[in-house]
C-alpha cells in the first residue's frame, strides 16, 4: 500500500492456523523417522517416552514461540527486536539461517517422494518385484538430471504456495491437504492391518520392551519430538504473528501437538503391519520408505495403487512443511527489507532451490563428502543438531527470564483468560527445556 502502513496479513480462521501449524510440524520426519525410531527403541516404552517429551517440553516451547510471535507481530528476527533488542536477534537469525538450509535438502529428499509417486505407475512396482528396489533407488539418486528435476518441481510448487500469502495461499492450501492426508492415511492402515500376518508388525511397533530403554532413547525422542514438532527455528513465531489477539495460545500449541503426534504414531501402523506380513526387514529412514516399501507394495493387488498413495502421502506431508521454512525466511526479508512478498518468495526459492542442488548431487557420489558424510547430512547434521537446539535453548530461556511478564500476558490475552498450568510452563522454560536441550545438544554433536 502507498502510505507504508501496510495491514499485515492474518489467518482467516483458527481452524486454518491450526491446519497450517499442523501441516508445518507433520513433515516426513513423522512418516519415516517415526515409526522406526519406535520399533528400535523399545515399541510402547518408547512412545510413553515420547508422549511424556512432547507434552511437557514440546507444547512449552511452542507455547513460547507463539507467544513471542503474536506479541510482536513480526518474523523471527523482528520479533526478538522488537521485544528486546540487544543480542537477542541473533537468535532469529539462527532461525532464520535454519531455514535456507532444512529447505535446501528438505526439497531434495521431498522431489524423490514426488519421483516415486509417478514412478509407481512407470516400472517401479515391476523392478521391485524381482527385488531390485535398492538398485532402482541407486540409479535414480544418482541420477543428476532426475534428482535435480523433482526437487525444481517441488520447491516451484511451494514457491507458488508461498507467493499467494498466508490466507490465500498457505491456509488455503492446508486447509485440503491435511484433511487429505489424514484420509490417505487412515485407508493405508486400513489396507495395512486387515493384511494376513500383520500382527507381527504391531508386535515389532509396539510391544512395549523396557530392556531397550536407556539414556541415549531419552535423548533421540526428545531430538525427534523438537524436530517433529517444527521448534527452535521461529518458525511456530513466524506462524504465530499472523494470529489475532483473541485466539487462545496454550489450547493451539496443546492441538498441533497432538496431531503431528497422531499422525507419527498412526503412520507406524501402515507401515510395520504391511512389512512384517510381507516378511521383509525393516530397514531405516530413507531405505525404508525407498527401497523396503515399494517392495512391500510389490507383493499386494494393487501395488501400484497402494505405492502411489503412499508416496502422495510422503508428498502431502513434506510441502505443508516446506513452505513454513520457506515462509521463515520470506517473513524476514519482508518485514527487515521491505521487499514485496512475490519479490522475496522467488528470490529466495531459488536460492534455497540452488543451494540444495549440492545435497541432490551428493548421494550419486558426484559432490565430495564434508568430513566423511555426503553433503546432504552434512547439512542436516548442522541445521538439526547444531541450529535448532541452539534455538529452543535460548527460545525457553527468554521467556523464562527476559520477558516472562510480557509473555505471562500474552498467553493469557492480558489476563482476560486463565491459564492453569502457568507455573508448570514458567519452569519448564526456565529450567527443565535448556537443561533437557543442552543435553540432546552437546550429546549430538557427535558427527
Ligand atoms: N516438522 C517437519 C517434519 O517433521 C519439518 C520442519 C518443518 C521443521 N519446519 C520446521 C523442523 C522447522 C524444524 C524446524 O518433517
Amino acid at each position: 500500500m502507498s502510505n507504508g502502513i501496510e495491514q499485515r496479513e492474518q489467518w482467516g480462521s483458527r481452524m486454518g492456523f491450526i491446519f497450517a501449524a499442523a501441516g508445518s510440524a507433520v513433515g516426513l520426519g513423522n512418516i519415516w523417522k517415526f515409526p522406526y525410531m519406535v520399533g528400535a527403541n523399545g515399541g510402547g516404552a518408547f512412545v510413553v517416552i515420547y508422549l511424556a517429551i512432547v507434552f511437557t517440553i514440546g507444547v512449552s516451547v511452542m507455547l513460547a514461540e507463539f507467544a513471542i510471535g503474536r506479541n510482536a507481530g513480526l518474523n523471527a528476527v523482528g520479533s526478538f527486536k522488537k521485544i528486546k533488542g540487544g543480542a537477542w536477534p541473533l537468535v532469529g537469525w539462527m532461525g532464520v539461517i535454519a531455514g535456507f538450509l532444512i529447505l535446501s535438502f528438505y526439497g531434495v529428499v521431498a522431489g524423490w517422494t514426488l519421483a516415486y509417486m509417478v514412478k509407481s505407475f512407470t516400472g517401479l512396482i515391476a523392478i521391485a518385484a524381482e527385488g531390485k528396489a535398492g538398485d532402482a533407488f541407486g540409479a535414480f539418486v544418482s541420477n543428476p538430471t532426475q534428482v535435480i528435476l523433482w526437487q525444481a518441481i517441488f520447491m516451484l510448487m511451494t514457491i507458488w504456495i508461498v507467493y499467494k500469502g498466508i490466507g490465500s495461499g498457505i491456509e488455503q492450501y492446508c486447509k485440503w491437504m491435511m484433511p487429505g492426508l489424514f484420509l490417505i492415511l487412515l485407508i493405508l492402515i486400513v489396507r495395512s492391518v486387515t493384511l494376513e500376518g500383520a500382527g507381527k508388525g504391531l508386535e515389532f511397533y509396539l510391544k512395549p520392551d523396557f530392556s531397550k530403554v536407556h539414556g541415549g532413547v531419552f535423548l533421540a525422542a526428545l531430538g525427534q519430538g523438537f524436530f517433529s514438532l517444527s521448534l527452535g527455528m521461529g518458525c511456530m513465531i513466524t506462524y504465530g504473528s499472523y494470529l489475532s489477539k483473541k485466539e487462545v495460545l496454550p489450547s493451539a500449541a496443546v492441538t498441533v501437538s497432538f496431531l503431528d503426534t497422531c499422525v507419527a504414531f498412526l503412520a507406524g501402523l501402515v507401515i510395520f503391519p504391511a512389512v512384517f506380513a510381507f516378511g521383509v526387514e525393516p530397514g531405516a529412514g530413507p531405505g525404508l520408505t525407498f527401497i523396503t516399501l515399494p517392495s512391500v507394495f510389490a507383493k499386494m493387488p494393487g501395488g501400484m495403487i497402494w505405492s502411489a498413495l503412499f508416496f502422495f502421502l510422503l508428498f502431502l506431508a513434506a510441502i505443508t512443511s516446506a513452505i513454513s521454512l520457506l515462509e521463515v525466511c520470506v517473513a524476514y526479508f519482508k518485514d527487515e527489507l521491505g521487499w514485496s512478498r512475490p519479490k522475496a518468495t522467488w528470490i529466495l526459492g531459488l536460492v534455497i532451490f540452488l543451494l540444495g542442488v549440492p545435497s541432490a548431487l551428493s548421494l550419486g557420489g558426484h559432490i565430495p563428502q564434508v568430513a566423511g558424510k555426503d553433503f546432504l547430512d552434512a547439512v542436516d547434521f548442522v541445521s538439526s543438531n547444531v541450529l535448532l537446539p541452539l534455538g529452543g535453548i535460548f527460545i525457553s530461556l527468554f521467556v523464562g527470564w527476559v520477558w516472562l511478564d510480557g509473555a505471562e500476558k500474552e498467553i493469557t490475552n492480558n489476563g482476560t483468560i486463565p491459564f492453569g498450568f502457568m507455573t508448570a510452563w514458567v519452569w519448564i522454560c526456565r529450567i527443565v527445556a535448556p537443561v533437557a536441550i543442552a543435553y540432546i545438544f552437546f550429546s549430538g554433536l557427535k558427527w
